[in-house]
Parts: C-alpha cells; sequence; structure tokens
C-alpha cells in the first residue's frame, strides 16, 4: 500500500520549495523595509533556512530542525521588528513567489492560506 502523497510532494518537492523561496529573497533583496532587518549581508543563508523550514512543515524532509532544532518562529523573529508594515511587504514579496510558481489553484490557495496567517502571527510591533 502506498502512503497518500504529502503537499511537499503534491507541489514537486525541493524544486519548487527552492524556487519560490529563491524569487522571495530576489525580492527582499529590493526591499527597503526588509531588507535592513535582515542582520546579515549575504542573504544565502536566510534563503536556506526558510526554504528548509518550508519543506519541513509541508511534509518533505526534517533537515531545518535537524539543524537548527524547534522551529520557535515567533521566539525567533523577537530579535526583529515585525509590525504591520513588515508584515505586508513580506506578503508582497511571497504573493510575488507564489505567483511565479504557477500552482494548481487549490495547492495554491492551501499554501497561501499558510502564509498569510503564519505572517499575521509573526507580528511583534504594532507601530
Ligand atoms: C528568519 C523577517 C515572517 C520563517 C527571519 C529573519 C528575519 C525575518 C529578519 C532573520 C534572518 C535569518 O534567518 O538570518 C520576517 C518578517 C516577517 C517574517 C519581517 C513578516 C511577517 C515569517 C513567516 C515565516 C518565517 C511567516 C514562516 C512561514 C522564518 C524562518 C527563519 C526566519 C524559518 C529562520 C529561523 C532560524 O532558524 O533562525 N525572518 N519574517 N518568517 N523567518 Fe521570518
Amino acid at each position: 500500500m502506498s502512503e497518500p502523497q504529502s503537499f511537499y510532494e503534491a507541489v514537486g518537492g525541493e524544486p519548487t520549495f527552492r524556487k519560490i523561496v529563491a524569487r522571495f529573497y530576489a525580492e527582499v533583496a529590493d526591499d527597503e523595509v526588509l531588507r535592513p532587518l535582515y542582520p546579515e549581508e549575504d542573504l544565502g543563508p536566510a534563503e536556506e533556512r526558510l526554504r528548509l523550514f518550508l519543506m519541513q512543515y509541508w511534509g518533505g524532509p526534517h533537515t531545518y530542525s535537524e539543524q537548527r532544532g524547534h522551529p520557535r518562529l515567533r521566539m525567533r523573529h523577537a530579535p526583529f521588528k515585525v509590525g504591520p508594515l513588515e508584515r505586508d511587504a513580506w506578503l508582497r514579496a511571497m504573493r510575488i513567489a507564489v505567483d511565479e510558481a504557477d500552482l494548481p489553484p487549490h495547492l495554491e490557495q492551501q499554501l497561501w492560506n499558510y502564509l498569510e496567517m503564519a505572517a499575521h502571527s509573526m507580528l511583534n510591533s504594532w507601530d
């Protein structure tokens, strides 16, 4: 008997997450709200962390937690101001990245619902 397919597999596995997260970080690199938040000059390591996290979340390999431990994302974002402006900039960049991945509509909707919910839940400042 075969296992039911995970969302990770249904969207095409690692190459799809690689594409979405790379496109997202290309937007971050040019974004005057988001870019200053990232402490490192090289966005590559941050890109890898987000990619591995999303792969794990959607049923792919658990490399993120092997390298970083429990995600605890709200705690990990505490050093960075995430107000409505930052959240909206993050979602704007992610919207572009998700649109360009051209996923089947029902999968895209599932991914987007999660990303919107997660971005709202990361708020740690109200100005
Ligand atoms: C890390 C900003 C939302 C997942 C970071 C970092 C910044 C940041 C500045 C540090 C970069 C680094 O890893 O070196 C933001 C802003 C958000 C947001 C402004 C606006 C709402 C999200 C959401 C998710 C997410 C919604 C997940 C769906 C991550 C992950 C890391 C990270 C996995 C790396 C954590 C680690 O292992 O250290 N984010 N983020 N972020 N963010 Fe966000």
